[in-house]
């Protein structure tokens, strides 16, 4: 016999729950009852400020100028997305689920790519974490962006 792979085993487990239509609560409820290893619902404590600032000039970082943006700072764990007409939006890298380095920006929210955690524009948890991202000062000079992290 060939062994063949179909497209549903490569679809991961959580992928493949997305797929049924389940979202929020219920996918995390079904996803952890599949796994049972990988969803501990506990939080992580939010990073910390240091008080550095750093600049990001829009001309060296394009997709920032676009409202819907972002931009990942794997250097300093950050992720920096343009929210608004005039407003920018500096959270940590870092889930406060369980830690993974995965939050991203959709364009009208920040969300994990590990467990579908969802936050809103002021980093706030909206599903999945409990606890608040980490929001770091951006403020905008021109085409320079000064954040204090
Ligand atoms: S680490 Fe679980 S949702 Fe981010």
């Amino acid at each position: 016999m060939m062994n063949q792979t179909t497209h549903e085993e490569k679809i991961n487990r959580l992928e493949f729950l997305k797929k049924l239509g389940l979202s929020g609560a219920s996918l995390m409820a079904v996803y952890c009852g599949v796994t049972m290893s990988s969803c501990k619902n506990e939080s992580v404590t939010p990073a910390t400020n240091t008080g550095t600032t750093v600049t990001y000039d829009l001309n060296t970082y394009p997709a920032l100028k676009t409202i819907g943006g972002y931009y990942v700072d794997t250097a300093r764990n950050i992720v920096i997305a343009h929210t608004s007409d005039d407003r920018y939006v500096t959270v940590t890298l870092i889930c406060t689920h369980e830690g993974q380095k995965q939050i991203r920006y959709s364009g009208t929210k920040f969300s994990c790519t590990a467990h579908g955690a969802t936050f809103d524009n002021t980093g706030k948890a909206l599903t999945v974490a409990s606890a608040a991202l980490t929001t770091y000062p951006t403020t905008l000079t021109g085409t320079v962006l000064s954040v204090i992290v």
